[in-house]
């Protein structure tokens, strides 16, 4: 059984490379301004990357700019460290948002705020940047329900007529900057990379050999490993040690 699951793990991380969204490096891992940019809570300082400091945030924009480190309150801030959004009061959406983006009132009623979830909405207000699929309001598409512009990467795509699962082939553009990611599901990245031919899978992150690439196409997983990003010895580094992604492709296999 052991010996199944090792020989597993080798096959899944030699074949079927994907990162996760919820492997996002800390904000002192990113060396490049355009990695530390992210919208991930980070802040370019001129020479480094930093969480942001959230009471430097003098005003409602700048601190709704950094939805997963601060929220905004006026009269008790303005802007301060965020944890969740059920910590956060509002009588509807408009005031739970008005202080983090990523949160809502889901319920509709009572005082408390929640994360901001599209299935809370029905088909008919289902809102923009949520899909429908059939009569559900959902975070991701389920490809097959998905039509025309809907169906789009990075999680669907057209074939002839019918929407399926996109693959990285589907970056049909010439040239590495515009072949990018596909997404298996909503925590699930497999970061594609152009051969010089066509847009495939990428293997390893040894394929991923631009900074931009690097960082983009692993959804902010991969970090580039020089503070040059035109130097010839930077390389594409993973956040988290092989034995994480060990453990990470043995919960992939028991899910
Ligand atoms: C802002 O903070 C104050 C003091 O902590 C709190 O009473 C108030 O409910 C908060 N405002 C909102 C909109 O949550
Ligand atoms: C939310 O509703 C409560 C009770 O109806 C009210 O006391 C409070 O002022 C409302 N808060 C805001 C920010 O409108
Ligand atoms: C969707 O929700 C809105 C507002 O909550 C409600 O008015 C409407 O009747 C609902 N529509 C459907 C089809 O359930
Ligand atoms: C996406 O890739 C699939 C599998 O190769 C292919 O059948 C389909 O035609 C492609 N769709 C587009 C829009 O490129
Ligand atoms: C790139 O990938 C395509 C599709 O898999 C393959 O046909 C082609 O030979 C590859 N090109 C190179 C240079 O590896
Ligand atoms: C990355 O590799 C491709 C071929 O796989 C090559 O054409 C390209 O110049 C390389 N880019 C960099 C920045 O080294
Ligand atoms: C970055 O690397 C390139 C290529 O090696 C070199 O020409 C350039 O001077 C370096 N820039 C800095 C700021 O070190």
């Amino acid at each position: 059984m052991n010996k199944f699951i090792i020989a597993s793990c080798i096959i899944a991380l030699t074949f079927a490379w994907t990162t996760s969204t919820s492997q996002q490096c800390s904000c002192s891992d990113y060396l490049l301004a355009t990695e530390c940019q992210n919208g991930f809570g980070c802040y370019w300082t001129g020479s480094a990357c930093q969480n942001v400091d959230c009471s430097a945030q003098k005003d409602q924009p700048t601190c709704l700019n950094y939805p997963t480190a601060c929220y905004y309150n006026s009269t008790s801030g303005p802007c301060l460290s965020f944890s969740s959004c059920s910590k956060l009061s509002g009588n509807n959406t408009q005031q739970c948002q008005a202080q983090n983006v990523k949160c809502a009132n889901t319920a509709g009623t009572g005082t408390t705020c929640s994360d901001f979830s599209c299935s809370s909405f029905n088909s008919t207000t289902c809102p923009q940047g949520c899909y429908l699929n059939g009569q559900t309001c959902s975070n991701t598409p389920t490809c097959s329900s998905q039509t025309g512009a809907n169906c789009a990467l990075p999680y669907c795509a057209l074939n002839g007529n019918t929407c399926q699962q996109a693959v990285c082939s589907n970056y049909t553009a010439a040239g590495q900057l515009s072949c990018l990611f596909v997404m298996p599901s909503a925590s699930s990245v497999q970061p594609c990379y152009w051969n010089s031919t066509a847009c495939v899978d990428a293997s390893g992150a040894s394929n991923l050999n631009s900074s931009t690439s690097c960082f983009v196409n692993t959804l902010g997983a991969y970090h580039w490993s020089t503070a040059n990003s035109t130097a010839t010895d930077g390389s594409c580094k993973s956040c988290y040690g092989v034995l994480l992604q060990i453990v990470f492709a043995i919960l992939l296999l028991l899910a």
